[in-house]
């Protein structure tokens, strides 16, 4: 289907002359996890700190991206795989331009995480939000455990869709015992020097 598409290299501006003009690398900080686990609450700190500090960030947030580009998709294995393959593909081509691009999605699935990397490349770090169905579902800052009680919402991450914890994430956050400024401090090792 792609193959009289060519990919566009001419350019009078090169990402290194980009990174250099951001006193910054590009990278893709994967956030990912159950719902109410924390990652945009960490992901909106973040932001703010490293804005505070002179660095260019941008936010991929799922929900936006359900509310945008990805209004086409539901909850199915298959479009929670294409919702990540976009997401991917937009976070590659901002951070190949030397933006630091935090990325909050649930990512239920290993096969999603590999997937995304293997989108992004070198820049990738996957960072696991970790926090127990049972405290999500007390802070339920959405509602949405709620009405998943009541039965009102199906294919939820967690409850009747599963939720694969990663072997080896680049960095795990358990947001029971590290507060978002302490995740903060911690998700800011990774990035690029
Ligand atoms: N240590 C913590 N880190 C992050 N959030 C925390 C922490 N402790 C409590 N919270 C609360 O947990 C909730 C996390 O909600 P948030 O919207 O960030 O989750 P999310 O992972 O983005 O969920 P979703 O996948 O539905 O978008 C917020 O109400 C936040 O105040
Ligand atoms: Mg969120």
């Amino acid at each position: 289907m792609a193959e009289n598409i060519h990919t566009q290299f001419h350019r009078f501006v090169s990402p290194e002359e980009k990174e250099a003009l951001l006193g910054q690398s590009g990278v893709v900080l994967w956030m990912y996890g159950l719902s109410g686990s924390g990652k945009s609450t960490i992901a909106a700190a973040l932001e703010r700190k490293l804005h505070d500090q002179g660095r260019f960030v941008v936010i991929l947030d799922g929900d936006n991206f359900r509310h945008g580009l990805n209004s086409d998709l539901g909850f199915s294995d298959q479009d929670r795989k294409e919702n990540v393959r976009r997401v991917s593909e937009v976070a590659r081509m901002f951070a190949s331009q030397g933006i630091i691009v935090l990325v909050s999605v649930i990512t239920p699935k290993q096969a999603l995480r590999d997937q995304a990397r293997k989108i992004v490349g070198s820049s990738f770090r996957e960072i696991f939000i970790k926090a127990s169905y049972e405290t999500c579902a007390k802070r339920d800052p959405k509602g949405l455990y709620a009405k998943v009680a009541a039965g009102e919402i199906k294919q939820f991450t967690g409850k009747d869709s599963g939720f694969e914890e990663p072997s080896s994430p680049d960095l795990l956050i358990d947001t029971e015992s590290v507060d978002p400024s302490s995740a903060v401090e911690m998700i800011k090792t990774l990035l690029p020097e």
